[in-house]
C-alpha cells in the first residue's frame, strides 16, 4: 500500500486512489466542493488544489492520484493563497443570505469561508441576480446561490441517468437549468438537495421549517421498500423534519430513493390511532390500553380452551423481527398450533432499475416489494416452526386446517392502507385485535384496537430482499394513545423488566444474537420507556 506525507502526516493509502479521497480517509480535512465519492471527477471548482514536492504548480487533490513516498501541503503559502483566491472568487456573487438559508449550519460555503476565506470583502458592485426556478415536483433552485460545481448534473447523468439538469450558459451567465417541459421528476430526484454543497437545491417540503443545528439524528431503515436503505431520521422535539441517506455500500451507496425521503409523512398523520378501544354490546367503546390488553389476552385464551388450533397471528413485514418473535411466541404460550401468517407483501410492477446514462450500468434500484421486512417475517415463522399459512390462505379459508379459527392476532403498521377491499366472511369471523397505526375498515369492525407505534418510534431490525438484515433505532417517542409492539408483548408474556431489542435478538439466536442497536444511550432508552 502506497504511504503518503500530508502536512507532515504519514498516511497509508490505497492503490491509484485519488490524493483527496486518501486525505478524507485518513480524517484529514482538504476543502473540495466539486468532488464527489459517487459521482466522476471534474476538478471544476479549484479549493482542494494542493502543493505536492517536485511538481512546479499546484494540483488538484481530488484529481491526483497517490504514489509511494509523495510529499503534500494543503497547508503551504502557495495552497493556502489559492484557497482564500478561490472562496473569494465564489463569493463575489453569493448573496448574503444565510440568515434565512435552509443550508445555513451546514453549508460548505459558510463552513470553508470560516476556515479559508478573507474576513472582508473588496468587491463593491453590485452583485448578480438570478431567479429561483421550480425544478420539480420536490425540488428548488435558488440559482444566485450555485456555486457551479455541477454535482447535480453529474448525478442526474451518472445515477438518475435522466439527464434533466444541465448547465445554461458560459461565464458568468452560466447557470443550473432543466430543458423546456421536462421537470427534474425522477424517483431520484431529492439526492441533488444533499448533494448541493450550498443551498442552492431545495427540498420544498423541508422549505423553512427548521434550522438544521437543531436536528438530531437516529440511524434506521427505509420502510418504503424491501431495498433496506440505510438512513437518518431527522427530528427535533418528537417531530421528524426530514430523512437523509446513511452511506452503506452494500445497500444504498450514498443515496435513498425520494419514496424512501418522504415515508416519515404518515408518522405525523392526523389520522393516527390513539385511543384504545374494545367492542360491547357490537360497538366499539374507548377503554386504557390495560383493560384493552386484558380483554384481548381473556378473548384469546378462551378461544384456545374451546378448540385447539384456534388462533392466529397475522404477522405484518413491517414489524420488526424482535417484535414478530414475540407476537409468535405469545399465541404459541396460549395455543401450541396456533398458525402464523404473514400479513400482505404489497407489490407495484418491477423493480426500478436506474442506469449510467452513458454505460448503461445499474447505478440505483426501487425494488417493487413495498414493505421492509416480508423475508425477516418469513424467517421467524420458520425459526418459530408449527403452523403457518399465508394470507391469502386466511382470506379464501379453503384450507382445512384453517376452518377452525376462532380469533387472530392481527398487526398492520403499514404506511397506508392495506386491507383487501373484499374480505370473505371467514376473515370477518371470530374475535380479533387489530394492531395498527391508521385506522383501516379492519380496525373500525375489531373487537380490540391497539394504537401501535411506527417504525420511527421504536426499534428493532429488518431482513432486506437480499438477506441483509438491519438493525434501525426509534428516533421520537411513539404518539400519545399508542405503545410499542415489543412493550404490548412484553407484558402478555409476563416478562418482568424492560423490553430491548438486543436482548430479544439474544434470545432468538443466530442470526440476530449479534447485531447491535446503533445509536441508543441506555438513559434515553430509560426516559421513553411507557408503562402500559
Ligand atoms: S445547484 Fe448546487 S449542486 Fe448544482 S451546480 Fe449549483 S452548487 Fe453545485
Ligand atoms: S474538489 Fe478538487 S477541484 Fe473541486
Amino acid at each position: 500500500m502506497p504511504k503518503i506525507t500530508v502536512d507532515g502526516r504519514t498516511i497509508e493509502c490505497k492503490d491509484r486512489q485519488m490524493v483527496l479521497q486518501a486525505c478524507l480517509d485518513a480524517g484529514l480535512t482538504i476543502p473540495h466542493y466539486c468532488y464527489h465519492p459517487g459521482l466522476s471527477i471534474v476538478a471544476s471548482c479549484r479549493i482542494c488544489l494542493v502543493e505536492v514536492e517536485g511538481l512546479p504548480k499546484l494540483v488538484p487533490s481530488c484529481q491526483t492520484p497517490v504514489r509511494d513516498g509523495m510529499v503534500v501541503y494543503s497547508n503551504s503559502p502557495k495552497a493556502i493563497a489559492n484557497q482564500k483566491a478561490v472562496m473569494e472568487y465564489l463569493l463575489i456573487n453569493h448573496p448574503l443570505d444565510c440568515p434565512v438559508c435552509d443550508q445555513a449550519g451546514e453549508c460548505y460555503l459558510q463552513d470553508y469561508s470560516y476556515e479559508y476565506g478573507r474576513s472582508e470583502s473588496r468587491f463593491e458592485e453590485d452583485k448578480a441576480k438570478k431567479p429561483k426556478k421550480d425544478l420539480g415536483l420536490n425540488v428548488l433552485l435558488y440559482n444566485d446561490r450555485c456555486i457551479m460545481c455541477t454535482r447535480c448534473v453529474r448525478f442526474t447523468r451518472e445515477v438518475s441517468g435522466q439527464s434533466e439538469l444541465y448547465v445554461d450558459g458560459r461565464g458568468h451567465r452560466e447557470e443550473i437549468d432543466i430543458f423546456p417541459g421536462k421537470p427534474l421528476d425522477n424517483k431520484l430526484s431529492g439526492n441533488v438537495v444533499d448533494l448541493c454543497p450550498v443551498g442552492a437545491l431545495l427540498d420544498k417540503d423541508f422549505l423553512f421549517k427548521q434550522r438544521v443545528w437543531l436536528l438530531k439524528q437516529a440511524p434506521s431503515i427505509s420502510p418504503a421498500d424491501s431495498g433496506g436503505e440505510n438512513i437518518y431520521i431527522e427530528y427535533n422535539e418528537g417531530v421528524i423534519y426530514r430523512i437523509k441517506p446513511r452511506f452503506n455500500p452494500e445497500a444504498n451507496q450514498w443515496w435513498i430513493s425520494d419514496d424512501t425521503r418522504y415515508s416519515f409523512k404518515p408518522v405525523h398523520s392526523p389520522d393516527r390511532l390513539r385511543q384504545a378501544r374494545r367492542s360491547q354490546y357490537g360497538s366499539q367503546i374507548e377503554t386504557a390500553y390495560g383493560k384493552a390488553i386484558e380483554a384481548a389476552d381473556a378473548a384469546m385464551r378462551a378461544a384456545a380452551k374451546e378448540t385447539a388450533g384456534a388462533l392466529y397471528a397475522v404477522l405484518s413485514p413491517m414489524m420488526s423481527c424482535e417484535e414478530a418473535w414475540l407476537l409468535g411466541k405469545y399465541v404459541r404460550s396460549i395455543d401450541p398450533t396456533a398458525v402464523l401468517i404473514l400479513g400482505p407483501v404489497p407489490t407495484m410492477g418491477e423493480d426500478e432499475v436506474f442506469k449510467h446514462y452513458l454505460t448503461g450500468k445499474e447505478t440505483f434500484r426501487i425494488k417493487a416489494e413495498k414493505v421492509p421486512n416480508a423475508a425477516g417475517i418469513r424467517r421467524v415463522i420458520t425459526m418459530l416452526g408449527g403452523p403457518s399459512a399465508t394470507f391469502d390462505d386466511l382470506i379464501a379459508a379453503t384450507k382445512p386446517e384453517l376452518k377452525n379459527l376462532k380469533a387472530g392476532w392481527i398487526v398492520g403498521g403499514y404506511l397506508s392502507n392495506w386491507i383487501p377491499t373484499n374480505q370473505p366472511a371467514q376473515f370477518k369471523k371470530g374475535f380479533r385485535v387489530v394492531q395498527d397505526i391508521l385506522p383501516t375498515s379492519l380496525s373500525e369492525a375489531a373487537d380490540v384496537v391497539l394504537p401501535a407505534a411506527a417504525w420511527a418510534e421504536k426499534d428493532g431490525c429488518w431482513e432486506n430482499h437480499a438477506g441483509k438484515i438491519q438493525p434501525f433505532s426509534a428516533a421520537i417517542r411513539p404518539v400519545e394513545g399508542a405503545r410499542r409492539e415489543g412493550d404490548v408483548y412484553f407484558a402478555l408474556l409476563g416478562r418482568k423488566g424492560m423490553y430491548r431489542a438486543e436482548d430479544i435478538r439474544k434470545e432468538m439466536g443466530d442470526p440476530f444474537a449479534t447485531i447491535k442497536t446503533p445509536g441508543i444511550k441506555e438513559e434515553e432508552r430509560r426516559l421513553e420507556f411507557v408503562e402500559l
